[in-house]
């Protein structure tokens, strides 16, 4: 068993200058996940979303393809497309005076004006971003330059094809909003690794096998592995095959998404930086339609008691991170290789910045 230092100095996980950092050189640059492609199921169809403070919409085109745009009205700047509002349409109408512009992005028409100019009208056109998607998850960038999506995923779209849930047959059933006093960079730490899950999930131990828990870190993703202890699924349900393997996937550098074994299930979660000091992680709930009560609340509860769990262990690792007495840790790297890995990445964001490195 070999122990290595930590990668990211302590201070760097509260210190408001890193945090902006960190949203310049990561999160200006990311694929954010945004919503769900059944939202977008028509040509006309669309919803508004933030990335941070930027509002967006995601549309899909008279073509049937996937557009995104700033959802910022040339006009006066009000969001043109409300997030409380999603809807469908021919053209997107800003809901303070009426601006429109078709799904392409093109401006249209401003009631009581007449503009002909050809450059004009190009200015009022919408600013484009890139737009993707992973299985049902749609992802957006506000960056030109972000990673190439083909690049970022890698083979994690085949991966979950392999993994045995067909995500797209699940139904959505709610969300919630996990809120906490730790940095951002110690939600995701916490997620990528299962050391802790001996003494911190005992109904998850219940459930995995500990001993069989695997992590494997691609260039931009990871994948954690989890298979049940023997008894604990059944074989089949109403004559399909269960899952025996859970499967607990991150692409960099917000989004999460699992599924335990047993009855079809997945769940996102969003991790959203609010400061330095409080992250909001976003969980959304995917089941079979075929399971029935108890059996679907018992899903949901055994997923929102892990988070629940993770709560408090960040939340102290935190507070102990902002001491001032936590110099420099240690990472068991057979078991938190996970947790290299994204401390790697945050390196190799910030290292074109002026940020301190660790002091050694
Ligand atoms: S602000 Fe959008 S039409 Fe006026
Ligand atoms: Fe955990």
């Amino acid at each position: 068993m070999s122990l290595n230092p930590t990668l990211i100095p302590p201070h760097w996980y509260h210190d408001p200058k890193i945090f902006a950092l960190e949203q310049e050189l990561i999160g200006s640059k990311a694929w954010h996940y945004v919503g769900l492609t059944e939202k977008l199921a028509e040509p006309g169809d669309y919803f508004a979303a933030k990335i941070g403070e930027v509002p967006i919409v995601v549309v899909r085109d008279r073509k049937g393809n996937l557009r995104a745009f700033v959802n910022v009205c040339k006009h006066r700047g009000a969001e043109i497309i409300l997030e409380s509002k999603p809807g469908n349409a021919q053209l997107l109408m800003c809901h303070y005076h009426a601006w429109t512009w078709d799904l392409e992005g093109n401006f249209k028409s401003a009631p009581g004006m007449k503009i002909t100019d050809g450059v004009e009208k190009e200015r009022l056109a919408l600013k484009p971003l890139k737009v993707q998607t992973l299985d049902r998850f749609v992802f957006v960038s506000l960056d030109a330059n972000a990673v190439p999506w083909t690049q970022l995923v890698g083979q994690l779209p085949e991966l979950l094809q392999a993994s045995g849930t067909d995500f797209k047959s699940l139904v959505y059933r709610g969300a919630k909003a996990f809120p906490m006093k730790a940095n951002w960079k110690l939600v995701v730490e916490n997620f990528l690794e299962c050391y802790h899950c001996p003494i911190s999930h005992p109904s998850f131990t219940k459930l995995i096998d500990i001993n069989k828990y695997t992590v494997t870190p691609y260039e931009y993703f990871s994948v954690q592995q989890g298979t049940a202890k023997a008894g604990t699924v059944d074989a089949t349900y109403d004559s399909q095959p269960l899952n025996q393997v859970g499967y607990y996937n991150y692409l960099w550098p917000f989004f999460m998404v699992n599924t335990y074994p047993g009855l079809p299930n997945a769940s996102t979660n969003l991790v959203i930086p609010i400061d330095a000091d409080h992250t909001v992680a976003i969980y959304e709930f995917f089941l079979d339609e075929r399971i029935k009560a108890p059996h679907d609340q018992e899903i949901i509860d055994l997923i929102k008691e892990v988070q629940e769990e993770d709560v408090v262990i960040v939340e102290s690792v935190h507070r102990g991170l902002r001491s001032g007495y936590y110099k420099e840790g240690r990472l068991m790297l057979e078991k938190e290789n996970g947790v290299a890995h994204f401390q790697n990445l945050v390196l190799k964001a910030l290292e074109s910045s002026a940020a301190p490195g660790p002091s050694r």
